[in-house]
This record gives C-alpha cells, structure tokens and sequence, in this order.
C-alpha cells in the first residue's frame, strides 16, 4: 500500500515557513465526532474499501491481506464517514486510514530497511491489546475532505496502549508530503541509528501517559503547561490568588459576585506553566449535567494554549464521571471560541447579563466514555482523591497494612 492523502484541506506550508496549523496532538474531538463516524469495518466492507483505495489511491494491498491485518489487531484499520450521510444500519465507509501495529522486531526491521510494507511478514506486528513499539502509517485514503477526521483517528491510535509509540509513514506524492508536514509529523526518521532522509514520523515519546486533567508535576520544565485537580488548601488559594488578580483587578469585579459561595461545592482545575500557577476554572456537578465555569488565565499567561488545555482537560474529566452533557454561559464574545470545542447555543437558550458583563447560554453534547466510573467497578477507584482514578490510592494501600487494632477491639 502506499500513503495518500487526497483533496488534503489542511493548510499547505509555506515555503521555507512554520507550518503545523493542525497539530494532530492537539484534538478537537467533540467538535469532530458531529461531523464524522470512526468504525472497524469487517468482512464485505473491507473489500468495498480495498476496492475504494482501487479506485482513489491506485495501488492497495490485496483484500485477504488487508483482512489478515484486521483480524491480527482491528486497531489495524479505521473506517470513517460523514455522519451526515451515515446510516447505522447499513455503514458505509467514505475513507479509511490503515496501520501497522510493529513489535520491537518489526520497528528494527523498518529500521534496516528490510521491512516489506507491500506483504508485511505478521510476525513483526503486534497483536490486539499489545503495546507496539511503533505505528507504521499503512495507507491513507481520504478523498473529499476525509482528512478532516485524522484527529479521530488518531485518538483511537493514542489510548494508553498507543500513545507513547512513535508513527512512521512515507509519503508516496508530493502532495501527501506536504500534508504530513501541514499535520505536524517531520520529514527524517532516524530508527535503531539508521537514517531515512524521506520518511515522516512524528515523536509521541514524550507524551504523558496522564489523563488531560493530571498532567501537572511539580518537577516539569519552566514552560510546560499541566494540568492538576485542586485538593488541598493550598491549590484553592492558588485558584482564589488567579480569580483575584483576573476578575477582580482587571475586570473590576466586586469581591461579593466573583466569590459567589459556589468554590466548596466545585471541582477545580488549575493549570500551571511550569511550577507557576497560571490559570483555574471550575465544574458544577448537577443531576445529568456539569456546568463549567470561572474560565481565568492570568494576564501574563495569556495566548499559551493554556486555556485550551484547560478547557479540554474539563472536558476530559466529566466524561470520566459519566457525564454526556456540560452546559456553559461564556462571555458572549467568546461564543466562536468554545464553538471550537463543540458547545453550541440550544432552542430556547438565553442570554444573561450579571457582573457587568453578558453571556450565553451553550450545551456540548459527548459521547459516553467506555470506561467512565460507575458503580461496579473496583470499589477502590471510587475512593481515589478526585482525577487521581488511574492511581493506587491511600486507601488501598491501606487495606494492606497489618491492623493496628483487631475489628472486634475497635471502641465503639
Ligand atoms: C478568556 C480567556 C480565558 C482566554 O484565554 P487566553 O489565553 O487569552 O486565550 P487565547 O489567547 O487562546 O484566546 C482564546 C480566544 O479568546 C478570544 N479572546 C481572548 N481575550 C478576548 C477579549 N478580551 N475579547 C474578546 N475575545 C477574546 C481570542 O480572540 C480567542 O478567540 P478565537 O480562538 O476565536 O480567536 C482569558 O483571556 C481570560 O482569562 N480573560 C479574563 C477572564 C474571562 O473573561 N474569562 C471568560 C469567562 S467566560
């Protein structure tokens, strides 16, 4: 097979200019699952795919090869339409993007150049539920704006099983060259010490392995932006301390409507720029709804993509706990803004004003999350501190010390 990525409408880089507009690390998830459907095809529809990768690409790998590959690892393949036109009952793929799970073994060998991309040997790809040690971009067939759904993609190649393995690709045109580099991957692989001047990849090595609201270390570099649930006394006085010179000092607000007897029923986010506290905002959770709210990034840490973490990361943490629906009253001129995360204006929405200011009323409907928490599931988890699901917590570990008093001892 070979990569292609047609009518890429991704913006082209300028000559000799800085290009990644659409940093593929960077998501707009929500916003994109309106428009697109990403599914594993199966048996017919591959065959109805090969022969759309035929008809648009040229040259693709054989059908029984292509079905070998999925039933190796369905992470293998991606089917994706616009939901516009997409009927449940009958799916029918407008594009697909196509991988090579490689295991240690098969990374070295795409190293040496002795890897065959056209019959790829199985033995150096890896299974389903196996951490590869690199993503071979196998094909892409993307015509009439499908590439638009890369992000979605991407996100499927970027669960904690993927996301800190590297993605190699060669661009069969020119054209797909210049949109692996409008997407961000860099031109010059270097694998196991050998060079490939030509080929693209893109370096997930360093990502973090942490959830988008638990990416704050107190050890991270002077610029680094993280992301931390407040817990302590000492985060909240680091949100109030934002608030404060935020909404109080520039925006004039008075003290009464800015602390309005909402923080101690309120999750909040704080995000950092290095070790400095930089900005905050806050989650209300209602019966089937969370309203995010108290948006702040202190002025010197503006235009730092701070605030899109921020938001993305609240996001992230209410479709953890099961939330389908946040609700929202931003400024009304920030209204394009959160549009680029999905939130929308509703039949009936209204528009408020309060503090000075005026706001509107916005919804982002998400797709519920798979693993979300929920009664049923390890009963420690449910007793983490906040955002801290994906850790061992104090209490189990607790439950593994000696008792310090026999249960039948204990007063009563
Ligand atoms: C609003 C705020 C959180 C945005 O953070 P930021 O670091 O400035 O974000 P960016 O520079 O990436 O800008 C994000 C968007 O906000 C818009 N924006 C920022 N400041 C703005 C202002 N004063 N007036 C209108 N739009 C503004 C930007 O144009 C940009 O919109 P775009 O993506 O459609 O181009 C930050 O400016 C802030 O803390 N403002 C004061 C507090 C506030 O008003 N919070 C919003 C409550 S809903």
């Amino acid at each position: 097979m070979t990569m292609h990525a047609r009518d890429a409408n991704f913006r082209q880089p300028k000559p000799g200019g800085q290009i990644c507009r659409h940093d593929i690390l960077d998501l707009d998830i929500a916003n994109l699952s309106k428009r697109f459907v990403i599914f594993t095809p199966s048996g017919e529809m591959i065959k109805e795919l090969v022969e759309l990768g035929r008809r648009e690409i040229g040259t693709v790998a054989p059908a029984e090869l292509v079905e070998r590959a999925v039933t190796h690892n369905p992470d293998n393949l991606w089917a994706v339409a616009r939901r516009s036109r997409f009927d449940a009952a009958k799916p029918k793929a407008e594009g697909f993007f196509a991988f090579l799970m490689l295991n240690a073994e098969g990374l070295r060998r795409v190293g040496d150049g002795t890897f065959n991309g056209a019959n790829p040997d199985f033995a150096l790809l890896s299974a389903q539920n196996e951490r590869p040690a690199g993503i071979y971009a196998w094909a892409v067939c993307a015509p009439r704006g499908m590439t638009a759904a890369l992000p979605l993609v991407m996100e499927k190649i970027s669960t904690p099983l993927y996301r800190k393995a590297n993605m190699y690709t060669n661009a069969a045109t020119e054209e797909g060259a210049r949109f692996f580099e409008a997407i961000g991957l860099k031109r010059g692989a270097v694998i196991h010490g050998h060079a490939h001047p030509k080929m693209f990849w893109l370096d997930r090595s360093g990502l973090s392995d942490e959830p988008a609201y638990d990416t704050y270390s107190v050890s991270q570099p002077e610029k680094r932006i993280g992301i931390s649930v407040v817990r302590t006394i000492d985060d909240l006085m680091r949100v109030f301390a934002i608030r404060s010179a935020v909404y109080m000092a520039e925006q004039h607000c008075p003290y009464e409507e800015e602390f309005d007897g909402n923080d101690f029923c309120a999750t909040h986010l704080l995000g950092y720029v290095g070790n400095e506290p930089a900005g905050c905002m806050r989650i209300r959770c209602f019966a089937d709804f969370a309203k995010v709210e108290r948006v702040a990034i202190r002025n010197e840490f503006r235009n730092t993509r701070l605030v899109q973490r921020l938001i993305r990361a609240s996001i992230a943490i209410c479709r953890a706990k099961g939330y389908r629906r946040l609700y929202g009253q931003p400024r009304s001129d920030l209204l394009r803004f959160y549009s680029r995360f999905g939130f929308r204006t509703f039949d009936g929405a209204k528009t408020l004003r309060f503090s000075d200011v005026d706001y509107a009323e916005v919804v982002l409907d998400l797709d519920r999350q798979a693993d979300a928490l929920q009664i049923g599931v390890d009963p420690y988890v449910l007793i983490r501190p906040e955002g801290h699901w994906h850790k061992r917590g104090i209490l189990e570990r607790s439950a593994e010390r000696k008792l310090k008093v026999a249960p039948d001892k204990l007063p009563l």
